[in-house]
């Protein structure tokens, strides 16, 4: 539970500096397990170097909109280098060497963001462009409909943790239960062709860099209302594969909270922070919640 929780809204931006000078030399455990109100460049310069496993942030995608929640930048090649290259060094600086990263937006800006991480992070370290395809209203009559995120995927080293199996898809297709089932059936296994050993049971098909999965919609559970919430088996997928029970997890741009109750229910430690008050109450309240519901 943070001191911010409990606050109003006017105390909150005073309370939350003075929480951050006094948090400022304390070590990473200290910070775990915490939702906090700041500006994210000022919150990461607080936390110590090689530090965390995953950082995921669903950065503002430079709309230039001014959301109900939060005001987003505009999509200026020069706002967005200003505002994402020293946040983003930041988030490099506190990745340990087999920690990982993803930044989600759209393709306003993933062009310009991708250069500063290959600057930041090297070429080399790029691992995927995920893309997130969803099918919502509103179609564009010039162009064809823009319907989906990029999730830029970048590793602090080469030694990063990926966890294939977790996010496997879970059933084999038709064309490989059509091909093999019947013989593991008959026989108990089926010899690959390629390692000529004996393959005992049909998995599913390894992670796609693109997949389906529908928005939020307004009336599921849960949602809170928070202006472009996430939906929580996104952030599960992420955390799977790229962390294991016990690690931290971090979120600088936390909005309603997601990751971090994503984070929490899979038993990972977890961090986050957003300039927003109402952000964090809204995160604080779902954390209580599921740790609560997790006990
Ligand atoms: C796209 S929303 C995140 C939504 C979140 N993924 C969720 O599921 O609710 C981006 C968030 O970044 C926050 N934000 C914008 N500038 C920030 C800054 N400098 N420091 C911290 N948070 C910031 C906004 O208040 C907003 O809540």
């Amino acid at each position: 539970m943070t001191v911010v929780a409990f606050a109003t809204a006017e105390h909150i931006s005073t309370i939350s500096i003075c929480f951050l000078l006094f948090l400022s030399n304390l070590c990473m455990n200290d910070w775990l397990n915490k939702a906090i109100v700041g500006d994210n460049l000022e919150v990461m310069k607080q936390l110590p170097s090689n530090s965390i496993d995953l950082i995921y942030c669903d950065i503002l995608y430079g709309t230039g909109r001014n959301f109900r929640d939060y005001q987003d930048i505009k999509p200026k090649r020069d706002i967005v280098e200003a505002f994402y290259i020293p946040r983003i060094k930041g988030m490099h600086q506190l990745l340990k060497d087999t920690g990982s990263i993803y930044l989600q937006m759209d393709t306003r800006i993933n062009h310009w963001v991708r250069c500063i991480m290959d600057d930041v992070f090297g070429y080399d370290r790029f691992l995927n462009e995920l893309i997130w395809c969803y099918n919502t209203q509103g179609y564009s009559k010039s162009k064809y409909s823009s319907k989906h995120d990029s999730i830029l995927f970048y590793s602090k080293t080469k030694k990063h943790t990926f966890n294939l199996e977790t996010i496997r898809n879970k059933n084999p297709s038709e064309s490989t239960v059509k091909r093999f089932g019947k013989e593991i059936e008959k026989n108990g296994f089926f010899i690959d062709t390629k390692s000529k050993k004996k393959v005992y049971e049909l998995k599913g098909s390894p992670p796609l860099d693109w997949f389906e999965m529908s928005v939020l919609p307004y009336a599921h559970k849960e949602n809170t209302g928070y202006d472009t919430q996430k939906p929580k088996a996104l952030l599960q997928r992420i955390i799977k594969a790229s962390s294991n029970k016990g690690d931290i997890v971090a979120d600088f741009f936390c909005g309603s909270g997601t990751t971090l109750e994503a984070a929490n229910e899979l038993e990972r430690n977890f961090f986050g922070c957003d300039i927003n008050p109402k952000a964090i109450e809204i995160t604080n309240s779902r954390i209580k919640s599921s740790l609560f519901s997790t006990v």
